[in-house]
């Protein structure tokens, strides 16, 4: 090793998911092993992603992390857990363009500078651990050069947040949740890229929420010791659910694939509801949200939209086609208008070219929007202004990439602090 002053450094994206048969429930917290299998769709990462710069260099003094701007603590047992299995499995780099050699024994010695970043807002309450993990594991992986394939790097990403082991596939991805004690084949598959079912658009409806919520963390700690239907669940409903979710994925079938999300989502809400205390993750908004497709897809005959919410009261709702989620757009406008003076760009935001498709990007606004025909009144009428924060519009993307283009970079190439 050099003992000049040099900056190494890598830079990557990983996407976050959404899981449409959830876990909830660890068998060991502290290796972060479920008690059973999930199913996720990864999120575009052009949409929603998290950006990773890690840098190692002689001048460093300790390990640091900023995470959107803010420096934080690397103390916690899941960060430390990360950061020992990937610096175990250091290789061997070489950069001759810069004169850097670091031998695999370095790595003990070396210190690291983290900084990441969300490319949404981490108070819109949308998995930033998943992404953050999976990001983190994913560029240390890169710059100390570890020779492991995305599975295995799934089950280091796992011990840092258990949703994060997903984030390391495009597509489609299975947790699966093994059965080794050290949690060796806990880890993620990807059943089908991005591109196998690319008709799907999925819009997610950021809800207003005033209340704290639990952790998902907590959450599930709590469910684990009190809830019976999470037994029934892990034991007799998911694996026969995992199967039938994979079938409907590999056949592209939407009408199971819907009926799958929906109950899942709907049933670990149940759970939630059999803890001791109860846990209320969806609020009014989401009810009427999942009154709203329920009412659609039964006038249509065949689902149109799935919806899906994790621990919190977003609805991430998955449309079959883009026609059809250029309707569903119409119809969540109508319910839940935007407060007077908001831009629509900044009310439907990602893939915004949507709104286009639904005549809503000129000077006819949402007031000229008409009632979704098979819905009438009893969701209430257009008076839910605010509810929503705002809408974004995405599809199923591909997994973690670097990012080569050094302007991305979060650290300065100099003195490896942020930019
Ligand atoms: C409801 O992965 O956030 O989103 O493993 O404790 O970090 P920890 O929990 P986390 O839980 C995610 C729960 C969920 C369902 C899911 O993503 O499968």
């Amino acid at each position: 090793m050099a003992t000049e002053k040099w900056v190494f450094m890598v830079t990557a994206q990983t996407p976050t998911n959404i899981a449409v048969i959830k876990y909830w429930g660890k068998r060991d917290e502290a290796r972060i092993l479920p008690v059973n299998d999930s199913i996720s769709v990864t999120l575009d990462p052009d949409h929603l992603c998290t950006v990773t710069t890690v840098a190692v260099s002689p001048a460093f003094d300790r390990d640091r992390m900023w995470l959107n701007g803010k420096e934080i603590s690397l103390s916690g047992s899941r960060y430390q857990n990360c950061l020992r299995e990937i610096r175990s499995r250091a290789g061997d780099v070489e950069d001759k363009e810069k004169g850097i050699t670091i031998g695999k024994k370095d790595w003990e010695k070396l210190h690291l500078h983290i900084a990441s970043h969300n490319n949404f807002p981490t108070a819109a309450g949308l998995a930033s651990s998943a992404a953050g993990f999976a990001c983190l594991v994913f560029s240390l992986a890169k710059l100390m050069n570890v020779d492991e394939d995305p599975s295995h790097l799934s089950a280091i990403a796992r011990q840092g947040s258990g949703s994060a082991c997903r984030s390391l596939f495009g597509g489609f991805v299975k947790w699966t949740m093994g059965s080794k004690e050290d949690g060796s084949d806990s880890v993620a598959v990807q059943l089908a890229d991005e591109k196998h079912w690319d008709d799907l658009v999925i819009i997610i409806a950021v809800v207003s929420s005033q209340q704290k919520e639990t952790s998902s963390t907590s959450g599930m700690r709590e469910s684990v010791e009190t809830s019976l239907l999470l037994q029934h669940r892990a034991k007799e409903v998911v694996p026969k659910r995992i199967l039938q979710m994979e079938e409907a994925i590999k056949n592209r079938d939407f009408a199971s694939f819907t009926q799958l999300t929906c109950t899942d989502s709907n049933q670990f809400h149940a759970v939630c509801l059999d803890t001791s205390p109860p846990i209320f993750y969806m609020n009014d908004t989401s009810h009427r949200i999942i009154s709203l497709v329920e009412k659609w897809n039964r006038s249509e005959g065949t689902p149109q939209v799935a919806y899906t919410f994790d621990a919190g009261p977003n609805a991430v709702l998955i449309a079959r086609n883009r026609k059809v989620a250029v309707q569903l757009l119409q119809g969540l406008l109508y319910y839940f208008p935007p407060k007077s003076d908001t831009d629509m760009k900044s009310y439907v935001v990602g893939d915004n070219s949507i709104l286009k498709e639904a005549g809503l990007d000129g000077a006819s606004g949402v007031e000229n929007l008409q009632p979704p025909p098979e819905i009438k009144d009893n969701i209430g009428s257009q008076d839910q202004k605010g509810e929503v924060s705002y809408f974004i519009c995405t599809r199923p993307g591909k997994g973690p990439i670097v990012l080569q283009d050094q302007t991305q970079a979060l650290l300065d190439p100099e003195t490896g602090l942020p930019k």
